[in-house]
């Protein structure tokens, strides 16, 4: 099980244990993150699930689609590391990320 560490939006550190074939969102929910709203679910349609990714990682995560693109577009806090967490499948090579909660739109 890859281990991840999840910035809260007050910049603390939480190291989680990650499950793979789930997504980055539902371990970070169900870790008892509250901040991370994931409104739709995973469904890609709501954004609430932003996260700023580890750029060491980058290569290591599926390419973005147009749909997730589209809605990171609607956010102000957007940057280079933005990703939708719910589009992201925890695998091993996962081990040792770091990613921080964006700030609420
Ligand atoms: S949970 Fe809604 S886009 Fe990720």
């Amino acid at each position: 099980m890859p281990q991840i560490t999840v910035v809260n939006q007050s910049g603390e550190e939480t190291k989680v244990e990650a499950e793979e074939g789930r997504t980055l969102m539902e371990t970070i929910r169900d870790n008892g993150f509250d901040e991370l709203l994931a409104l739709c679910g995973g469904c890609c349609s709501c954004a609430t699930c932003h996260v700023h990714v580890d750029p060491a990682f980058a290569d290591k995560l599926p390419a973005m689609s147009e749909d997730e693109d589209d809605l990171l577009d609607s956010s102000d806090h957007r940057d280079d590391n933005s990703r939708l967490s719910c589009q992201i499948p925890i695998t091993a090579a996962l081990e040792g990320m770091k990613v921080t909660i964006a700030q609420e739109d």
